[in-house]
């Protein structure tokens, strides 16, 4: 059975981070090439945060993607917790170097310092939250020998943005924050994603008003408008295959199964 355009359109909004999927946001275009121009700067580190969801990971993607074919980059989306381990994994995909057994700072840091090379590798870190401060202030040391760049991203919390104060207010720091989307930067993320999939019309299906309470549920996050959509496309294709048209309008998103959907991610309370 051909599967229908809702089913299309629910798989546009799995919660993946592909790089093909980047979408082109006026904002987030112009967060995006600052990031690229403060890559280039020697001394700096760059603190990427925001809240959950609203496109770090996605962005640390793009930045690898894009920087892969000229010049050495490298990508550690989930955090290696083990100090050792850290620098054993860095010291093999850096400098080929393998180690068996322990690895401290000390020793990889010798390595580091005795590394020649014209360019500067740069290590991308995702999830650097988890990071303990201890090892995050090696990775600043690490840092001031220029030998290595890093662009870490960092969630932020009410209560982590303390920590963030406390501990990334020296000069080495670039920070780039990310935020949630606005209505209409939601509206061109929903259709342009759609239309990326050829759901030409599922994506006129989100008009003004649409958009305008799915922001007001979401706070126009990425990651909560995703699931809501997922959600929401899912209850269309069961309408859809049932054949219940009167549950269904083709032409605009219905605000009740905007709701519903709502209710079913956990979004508001039932
Ligand atoms: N620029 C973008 N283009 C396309 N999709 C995006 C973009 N930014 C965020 N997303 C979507 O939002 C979701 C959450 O983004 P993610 O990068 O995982 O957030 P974070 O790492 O900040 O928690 C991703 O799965 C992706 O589908
Ligand atoms: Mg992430």
């Amino acid at each position: 059975m051909k599967s229908s355009i809702y089913q299309s359109s629910k798989n546009v909004f799995l919660d993946t981070v592909n790089v093909e999927d980047y979408i082109q946001l006026d904002r987030v275009s112009t967060i995006y090439q600052s990031l690229k121009d403060s890559v280039r700067k020697p001394l700096k580190m760059i603190l990427l945060f925001g809240k959950p969801g609203t496109g770090k990971s996605m962005f640390l993607t793009k930045l690898y993607h894009d920087l892969s074919s000229i010049q050495k980059v490298y990508i550690y989306r989930t955090p290696i917790l083990d100090e050792s381990e850290f620098y054993k994994v860095l010291a093999q995909d850096l400098f080929g170097i393998k180690y068996k057994g322990e690895l401290n700072f000390t020793q990889f840091m010798r390595v580091v310092e005795e590394y020649e090379t014209e360019e500067t590798p740069l290590v991308l870190l995702d999830e650097a939250q988890l990071y303990s401060n201890s090892l995050m202030e090696k990775i600043r040391l690490l840092s001031d020998t220029r030998k290595v760049k890093f662009v870490i991203t960092l969630h932020k919390t009410e209560k982590e943005d303390l920590i963030a104060k406390a501990h990334f207010q020296t000069r080495i720091w670039e920070t780039i924050e990310l935020e949630n989307a606005s209505s209409m930067e939601l509206k061109i993320y929903i259709q342009k994603k759609l239309m990326k999939a050829n759901c030409f019309d599922s994506a006129n299906m989100f008009q003004n008003k649409s958009v305008n309470l799915i922001h007001k549920l979401t706070n126009g996050n990425y990651r909560d408008t995703n699931k809501l959509l997922y959600t929401l496309f899912d209850i269309y294709s069961y309408y859809d295959e049932q054949n219940n048209y009167t549950a269904i309008n083709r032409n605009h998103i219905s605000n009740k199964i905007i709701e519903m959907s709502a209710i079913h991610t956990g979004l508001v309370n039932a």
